[in-house]
């Protein structure tokens, strides 16, 4: 099955052209990386997908849904962390989660794991202020499948993390993508989706240069081109 598809999506602000013409496919079960420099499009294609932004040109599909109201369907299958969520400071851990799971009509057992998932459930009596930056960005993830999405979409979930922070957050990917859930994260790190990745797709500048499994990009020109600018 095919969980993600855009055909020549396109956003254009008024002064960069973000996202030119990338066409990219998805399927079930793949641990898919879209990699690239800061400013190369990841995050705005990224919005796009989720309905946050609108294309300038182009199209998607999510689950082969395309258009705009089962796209909202579709959507409900999909969990994502744009940007750290609102977590109130002075709560725990489980109650922050307990108020994402009450806004989505998501019951206790599931909140317990999704804890357990990310490692946080001997902290989650503990009030968010008190977490490390890895801690935070795992109570994200667990917020993220709160609703137990087949698609998860992360958007640099390393970023600013410590090596044992990214190797936590690596081991809860690759636990997702061993009970079958199709990833899709973005990443600026090379070697983080060398680590994480089966699939990847390079962009530069909005446009995506090379695809292919990550034995195939590894090692090959594309990789050469993009660890010579780096
Ligand atoms: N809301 C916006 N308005 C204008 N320009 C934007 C906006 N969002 C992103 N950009 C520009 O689009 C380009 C791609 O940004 P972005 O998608 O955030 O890249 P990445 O996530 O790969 O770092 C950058 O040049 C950025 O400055
Ligand atoms: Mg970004």
């Amino acid at each position: 099955m095919t969980v993600i598809e855009t055909a020549e999506l396109t956003k254009r602000f008024p002064a960069v052209l973000a996202v030119d013409r990338v066409s990219l496919t998805v399927e079930q079960g793949q641990v898919f990386g879209f990699l690239g420099p800061n400013g190369s499009g990841k995050t705005t294609t990224i919005g796009m997908l989720m309905g946050i932004i609108k294309p300038t040109a182009g199209s998607f599909r999510l689950f082969g849904a395309g258009a705009p109201r089962d796209l909202l369907a579709a959507r409900a299958r999909v969990g994502a962390t744009l940007e750290t969520p609102n977590f109130y400071p002075y709560l725990s851990g489980r109650d922050n989660l307990r108020i994402a799971a009450a806004i989505k009509g998501i019951g206790k057992a599931r909140i317990e794991e999704c804890l357990e998932i990310v490692g946080l459930r001997g902290r989650g009596k503990h009030r968010f202020r008190t977490y490390s930056l890895g801690m935070k960005q795992r109570l994200a993830l667990a917020a993220t499948m709160l609703n137990d999405p087949e698609l998860i979409v992360l958007d640099e979930p390393a970023n600013g993390l410590d090596p044992k922070g990214m190797k936590e957050v690596r081991d809860i990917i690759r636990l997702l993508a061993d009970r079958g859930k199709t990833i899709f994260l973005s990443s600026h790190l090379l070697w983080e989706v060398e680590r994480t990745c089966t699939h990847v797709s390079i962009v530069r500048k909005g446009r995506v240069v090379g695809t292919g499994t990550v034995a195939e990009i590894v090692g090959g020109e594309v990789s050469a081109v993009v660890r010579a600018e780096r």
